[in-house]
């Protein structure tokens, strides 16, 4: 048997990854020969490590918190989209050898939403809750959707406001009016305002903890996205249930959807992404 080719997701702390087992699920059904071992690696380590790997056969790694900046800063050349992000979660080996670095989160959530989830994004105001890394890497894809208005709304307005203004010039092919379509604010410049669809992008969930949001904030039939997941349904999807959401969803298919477009860069073939978010779904009921 030829030797398989290898990968790696590195991040601090990383025990509770469900990357390999979602990359594993891809090359089993793809028949895809390669191993996938998530790695902790801390923030000073991580240039020499990334080298090391690549140096000894490795074809492509996923950074995940905190890395994600510095893998940005490491990739030889960036994607379109890696740029507006500032981050990078995928970096692949190129023939020439250099490393590209492209981020797919953005795309894996935006597939979540309207293909899996059928939410349509274009002619909606959606609502982004923080302005961080997180933030960052999903504005230009949702941009790209059509969206009527991008409300981000963040605990430090100043990080919000200047956010907003980063992406208001933003030079997209084929795109008109974009000014005014992303504004930056404070959670309590969201009185008396409504969105179609409220995404929660804050670390908060992970401390079980809500970003102050007035009643009556979810338009009629409005959905709420929370881009964390976990085995028990975060604090945001409990208050988009309880605040009538359409549908209020957590982050576990964009998971495997930014996963699936990994994938797809460094091997070229699409897996199929419904099978694992149902099996990873049945496994945490
Ligand atoms: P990430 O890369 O996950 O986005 P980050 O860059 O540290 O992480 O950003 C975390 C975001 O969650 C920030 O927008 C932060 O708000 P501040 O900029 O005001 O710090 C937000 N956040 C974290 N805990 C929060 C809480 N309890 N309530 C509201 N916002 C919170």
């Amino acid at each position: 048997m030829s030797e398989q080719d290898k990968y790696a997701v590195f991040g601090y702390p990383i025990k509770h990854s469900k990357s390999p087992r979602i990359h594993s699920l891809f090359a089993q059904q793809t028949d895809q020969n390669l191993v996938y071992t998530a790695e902790e690696v801390p923030a000073e380590n991580f240039a020499e490590t990334a080298k090391d790997f690549f140096k000894h056969g490795g074809c492509g790694i996923n950074c995940t918190v905190p890395l994600k900046e510095l893998a940005f800063k490491f990739a030889d050349q960036l994607t379109e989209r890696a740029q507006f992000a500032k981050a990078v979660n995928t970096l692949v080996v190129e023939i020439d050898g250099r490393v590209l670095g492209d981020n797919t989160d953005g795309v894996g959530l935006v597939r979540d939403l309207t293909v899996n989830h059928h939410i349509g994004l274009a002619g909606k105001r959606l609502l982004i809750l923080g302005a961080g890394g997180a933030t960052r890497g999903i504005i230009e894809p949702l941009m790209a959707e059509n969206p009527v208005q991008i409300v981000i709304a963040n605990r430090t307005v100043e990080k919000a406001i200047n956010m907003a203004a980063e992406f208001a010039n933003v030079d997209l092919p084929g795109f008109k009016n974009l000014e005014g379509l992303v504004h930056g604010c404070g959670f309590a410049e969201l009185e008396n305002r409504q969105f179609d669809l409220i995404l929660n992008a804050t670390s908060a969930s992970l401390s079980n903890d809500l970003p102050p949001l007035p009643p009556n904030i979810l338009a009629e039939n409005g959905c709420c996205y929370d881009l964390a997941y976990g085995n028990e349904p975060t604090a945001f999807v409990k208050w988009g249930l309880e605040n009538h959401a359409a549908k209020s969803l957590d982050g576990l298919g964009m998971l495997v959807e930014q996963a699936a477009e990994a994938f797809y860069l460094w091997r070229k073939v699409q897996p199929n992404t419904q099978t694992v978010i149902n099996l990873l779904n049945s496994e945490r009921k």
